[in-house]
């Protein structure tokens, strides 16, 4: 594996391999050694134009607990506050012989645009409202840690489908993993283009999150609603949406009901009260917290099969 710019990239065999290491960092994690020599030697630049308290805190820890000299460089304190653009930018970083350039743009595209610029293996820490590749993969190690093999799996991914990274790699690596997943949105917040993609990769479409939830879902996936994405307004508001798409008292009631087994997640950060209550991001059924600690873990593992030479097959 050179880079990881897109679910897409990675194969059944692929991910398997990636949370099979996770799993070996986890454990690692658990034991609190919090020094490896892996890495010892490589360079990561953590390049951040948006901002982030989990990706970016998580790629720093993952590298640094394997050794490898980790920097973190945001659009605010760079040169391109001065007008420098991206491509001078990272090709700057390049010359300076890094290894790996993990970025974050508010472009969907940039990481795909970045790898073709320099010689340092990319990951994709998010672009725009395109993909989330290790969001995906650290929620499918937090799911199936808690539910097992997630092949038959039902998976109910509900909310700002249209500004949101984060349901695409995840709709993408559940659907490699096999799990059955339902996409559920205002039809208002259902991005354009999306039923010609669903019928080809077998994902549901849904706009009744109370009918989903009755189904008893194996888990579901509340995502934020992204409100600085949304220039021209948001409709609809938020108290309706809170009524029709939240994850209330009343829906936690309704869901665990249907399956007292369901988790819930959430990639965060969360908007309390919005599409999520704190009945239900503090329910034992939750994997919020859980979702971050596998974070450090998914982020060695990947930053282990990029850099250390481990093979992955494509
Ligand atoms: N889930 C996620 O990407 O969170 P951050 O924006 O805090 O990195």
């Amino acid at each position: 594996m050179r880079h990881l710019l897109s679910s897409a990239d990675l194969g059944r065999d692929d991910v398997r391999a990636l949370l099979a290491t996770a799993a070996e960092m986890h454990e690692v994690q658990r034991r609190d050694v919090k020094k490896l020599p892996t890495l010892r030697g490589r360079t990561v630049i953590n390049l951040f134009f948006e901002d982030s308290t989990r990706t970016r805190s998580s790629f720093e820890i993952a590298g640094k607990w394997m050794s490898a000299d980790t920097i973190n460089i945001t659009g605010k304190g760079s040169s391109t506050s001065k007008g420098e653009s991206l491509r001078d930018t990272v090709m700057t970083i390049d010359a300076m012989s890094v290894d790996c350039v993990v970025i974050r743009h508010m472009a969907s595209g940039a990481a795909h645009q970045v790898a073709q610029w320099v010689d340092a293996s990319v990951v994709n820490a998010g672009d725009g409202t395109h993909e989330h590749p290790t969001q995906a993969l650290l929620d499918a190690y937090t799911m199936e840690a808690r539910l097992g093999d997630l092949e038959g799996r039902r998976v109910a991914i509900v909310g700002d489908l249209t500004h949101s990274r984060v349901f695409r790699s995840n709709a993408i690596t559940l659907r490699t993993l096999g799990a059955e997943v339902t996409l559920v949105a205002p039809p208002t917040l259902m991005p354009s283009g999306i039923a010609s993609w669903a019928r080809a990769d077998g994902l549901t479409l849904a706009d009744d999150l109370d009918a989903v939830l009755a189904d008893g879902p194996d888990a579901v996936m509340m995502l934020r609603v992204q409100r600085e994405r949304m220039s021209g307004g948001f409709f609809p508001t938020p108290r309706e949406y809170t009524v029709g798409y939240g994850l209330t008292r009343e829906r936690l009631r309704a869901l665990t009901s249907a399956n007292p087994d369901a988790v819930i997640c959430h990639p965060g950060p969360m908007n309390r009260g919005l599409e999520i209550s704190a009945d239900a991001a503090d329910a034992a059924s939750s994997l919020v917290l859980d979702q971050v600690s596998a974070g450090v873990a998914v982020r060695m593992a990947v930053l282990y099969h990029l850099l250390a030479g481990e093979e992955v097959t494509a």
